[in-house]
């Protein structure tokens, strides 16, 4: 079906020095409709018309689409104005009101319309709900098929859940057989947005279905960056949590700054030396979901920031947000074993990460004191804990019990507790919870295999 994904050759009429300044995949004149013609949907036009596409701008701002018509831009980005000519120039390039004309004239529609904050946080998506309705009127006098690509902000949810039923509803076809969808976020920066478009950081497309993913993997196939192929619901998240990760990274760096001006020291030279680190810091290590943090030194180390807040009188609330988060991930993961039936509960590692027998502010440990308090009857196994490394642990009377609810084998464990909670992930715990995932209920905080994970009475702490 990939080839009727094609209009006329029109690199056939190209001239040879044209031809020249488009890429391979180029030959390939699929018609393009971009709805806003905004930051977002004004670099995304001229760009697909650099790659060869032919591009119908669709805006309600009549200013907007005379101004690109003309040449002129409607914000001001570097190198805008120039590939705009070109592709004037090049009449690979139109803007209009006429929204449903414009679906009809093309194969791909775009949609990067404005999704601001309301007043509550929340996304308001009134105008891609109007774009929908819109596309849905247009494809219902359509006979081919047509793929539309979301590519505005939005929560998790909003394609599949409101936006596909409004084309649906307003075009009487159905999405995955008439028509397709998808959801690809923009990852351009304004002022760097021309260069950002052709060299992505990577392409994220979360299809509906598998058909509309890989037609829209060849509209991108001449762009740089990798492809990354999700579900709907991933694509629409990824982005909030970029731009929430991006915007911790600017908030984090300047508590340092103002941190480090205070303690004297160069920011800039702590920083430069962070960010050299891509092994640690800059890195996809600690950044998976998964159980919280301890051990002898990141909780001691935060604190020792916080102190240092407080001594220069600084307001850091990033870093003085971090210890409150651990913990409120800790009592999620109790809140979990406290939701499921039984007493008796059984904890596969105990030490604060597994292969060491480290109990220092063991976040587990942490769990176990809570889950003792509330009158749980508590087995551990655990095969690097011993009296002695319990007894480093931080001084607490439920430490000093806990060699008397070890176990010393896991199976054994297993068999006894009505719950078990997976603190470490070894391949022998693993192994055995292939056996136990369909006998008992299994908290995991450490995200164990794929045969663990479907188990009807499983649950993960996050994910
Ligand atoms: N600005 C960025 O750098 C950037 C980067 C990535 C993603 N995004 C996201 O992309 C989306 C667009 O952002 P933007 O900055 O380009 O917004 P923008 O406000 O600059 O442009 C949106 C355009 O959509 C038009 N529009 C609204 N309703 C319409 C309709 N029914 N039909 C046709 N056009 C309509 C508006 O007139 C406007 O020109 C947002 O969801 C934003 O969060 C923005």
């Amino acid at each position: 079906m990939l080839e009727n994904f094609s209009l006329q050759n029109e690199a056939q009429n190209e001239t040879a020095n044209e031809r020249d300044l488009i890429l391979p995949s180029q030959d390939r004149r699929v018609g393009i409709s971009i709805f806003g013609l905004g930051y977002v949907g004004a670099v995304t036009s001229v760009c697909f018309a650099d790659m060869g596409y032919k591009v119908i701008g669709v805006d309600l701002d009549e200013k907007k689409v005379l101004g690109m018509n003309n040449g002129i831009p409607p914000i001001v980005e570097e190198g805008l104005m120039d590939h705009l000519s070109l592709a004037l120039n090049r009449n690979r390039f139109k803007a209009t009101t006429e929204a449903v004309n414009a679906i009809l004239e093309t194969d791909v529609t775009l949609v990067s319309v404005c999704t601001p904050s309301r007043e509550d946080g929340s996304c308001n998506i009134d105008c891609l709900r109007a774009v929908s309705e819109t596309i849905g009127q247009a494809l219902s006098r359509k006979t081919t098929y047509h793929l539309v690509l979301f590519r505005s902000t939005v929560p998790p949810g909003t394609t599949r859940n409101i936006l596909i039923p409004i084309i649906e509803e307003a075009s009487g076809k159905k999405c995955g057989e008439d028509f397709g969808v998808c959801f690809n976020p923009e990852f351009l920066r304004e002022t760097t947005a021309i260069r950002d478009f052709h060299q992505p950081p990577k392409t994220v497309i979360g299809g509906y279905d598998d058909y509309a993913a890989r037609l829209t993997s060849k509209l991108y196939e001449n762009v740089g960056g990798n492809i990354c192929c999700c579900s709907l619901e991933a694509a629409e998240f990824v982005k909030y949590i970029d731009n929430t990760w991006h915007a911790l990274k600017v908030s984090f760096a300047n508590e340092v700054g103002r941190l480090c001006k205070a303690a004297d020291v160069d920011s800039y030279e702590v920083m430069d030396i962070f960010c050299q680190d891509r092994k640690l810091n800059i890195s996809e290590k600690y950044l998976m979901p998964g159980t919280a943090f301890g051990g002898s030194c990141l909780p001691k180390d935060v604190r020792g920031m916080q102190y240092l807040s407080d001594k220069y009188g600084l307001d850091l609330p990033v870093i003085n947000s971090i210890i409150h988060s651990n913990n409120a991930h800790i009592t999620h993961a109790v809140d979990l074993i406290h939701a499921q039936e039984g007493r008796k509960i059984g904890f596969l590692g105990v030490t604060f990460k597994s292969g060491t027998d480290d109990m220092r502010e063991s976040p587990i440990f942490n769990m176990i004191e809570q889950l003792s308090y509330m009158g749980y009857d508590i087995s551990v196994h655990d095969d690097n804990l011993s009296v002695e490394s319990a007894a480093k642990g931080y001084g607490s009377k439920i430490l000093s019990k806990l060699p008397d609810m070890q176990v010393k084998n896991a199976f054994r464990l297993c068999e006894e507790v009505d719950i078990i909670i997976v603190g470490h992930s070894t391949p022998d715990y693993q192994d055995l919870l292939e056996v136990f995932s369909c006998k008992k209920p299994i908290i995991d905080l450490v995200r164990l295999n794929k045969t663990c994970r479907s188990a009807k009475k499983y649950s993960g702490v996050c994910w």
